[in-house]
């Protein structure tokens, strides 16, 4: 169904602070490839939903402003892609209500975001959080986006909002928001944390040294490669035979996507080598990849009027696109027109 409408990405990144190595590689570092290829993209920072949980303001504050300058650093032109922050363009929320009423108690419940995120606390946790599928789901069809690149974590989100566009299709018998596709490749679509295989990267993993921190510097790169948790065997020559070694998986997982290779590339070179040779590989790899990085993010935000500057510019031009839409899905639902 998707060909009836213009290939247009858009993806989003939450401003909680603190960007780990997970979401560059799973998202940023796919959003710059998915600029330079025929889609139109739109980028946003999704302040509504870092609100979900407790954020200082002034937190909110800096770190929208350093996840705007970490996809510039990372290599989107906000010329070419449209950047912006999701409060600041009301077409999503007021298209995120008419969601609440499409999307079902059920389907929300299955989140397993949710349920991770909740946890124990389930009564105590924001009704916000609870809703912020059908948000999400506002963000990408507000745009009519077809393709949505993400991590693993979010397929379900995605999945959702299929579920969430088909329903008001059928439910006004109309033809109007496309089902978009998840977009969840490469070989690092969910990076898992340095000490634990088992564990997604995350930013809020109690131990720094799970993850390595878009902001870290060559030393603290370098000291979290050479401390990550391996098994005593000699990497494999084929991908197959990580099957079972999580954390060897996920260093070259890491190679992988750092180097723009197939994980069956990587192999045929470094297969039969000890960590004691690979990992030394791999920190000047990260080091080479992500300062240059850092050092731009940090020049960025020295910059702070700028990147608002940028923020609003891209928040007018999402609108552009976003009213006609809104003005249209209140028609079908019978409010105007
Ligand atoms: P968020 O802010 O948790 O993460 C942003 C992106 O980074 C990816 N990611 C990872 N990828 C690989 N390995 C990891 N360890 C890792 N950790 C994070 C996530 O999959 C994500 O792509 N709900 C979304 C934000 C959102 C959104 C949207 C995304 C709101 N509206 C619309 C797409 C479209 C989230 O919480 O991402």
């Amino acid at each position: 169904m998707a060909d009836q409408f213009t290939p247009r990405v858009f993806s989003g990144i939450q401003p909680s602070g603190g960007l780990t190595l997970g979401n560059y590689l799973g998202a940023i570092k796919r959003f710059v490839d998915m600029q330079a290829a025929e889609f139109e993209t739109i980028y946003c920072m999704v302040d509504l939903h870092a609100i979900t949980v407790w954020q200082e303001p002034a937190d909110l504050r800096k770190n929208t402003r350093e996840l705007c300058a970490g996809f510039i650093a990372s290599g989107i032109d906000p010329k070419q892609s449209i950047l912006f922050n999701q409060s600041q363009v009301p077409e999503h929320t007021q298209l995120a209500w008419i969601f609440n009423t499409v999307a079902r108690m059920g389907w929300l419940n299955r989140m397993t975001q949710f349920k991770d995120k909740a946890g124990k606390n389930r009564e105590n946790s924001s009704v916000g959080l609870f809703a912020y599928p059908a948000l999400m789901a506002a963000d990408i069809l507000i745009y009519h986006a077809t393709h949505v690149p993400v991590g693993d974590d979010q397929k379900q989100h995605v999945e959702l909002t299929r579920d969430i566009a088909a329903k008001f299709n059928h439910d006004y018998g109309v033809d109007f928001f496309p089902i978009t596709e998840p977009v969840i490749e490469g070989a690092a679509t969910r990076v898992m944390s340095l000490r634990d295989g088992s564990k997604k990267m995350s930013k809020s993993d109690a131990s720094d040294m799970s993850r390595i921190n878009m902001t870290d510097d060559a030393d603290a790169i370098a000291q979290k490669i050479r401390k990550a948790r391996t098994d005593p065997e000699a990497l494999p020559s084929e991908a197959e035979g990580l099957k079972d070694r999580a954390e060897a998986r996920n260093l070259v997982n890491i190679y992988a996507a750092l180097s723009d290779q197939s994980v069956d590339q990587v192999l045929s070179d470094v297969g039969g080598k000890q960590f004691s040779e690979f990992k030394p590989m791999l920190a000047d790899l990260a080091v080479t990849k992500l300062s240059p990085i850092s050092g731009e993010m940090a020049r960025l935000m020295d910059q702070p009027d700028e990147i608002d500057k940028i923020l609003a510019r891209g928040s007018e031009r999402a609108r552009e696109l976003a009213a006609p839409i809104l003005k249209k899905t209140y028609e079908i639902v019978g409010m105007v027109g």
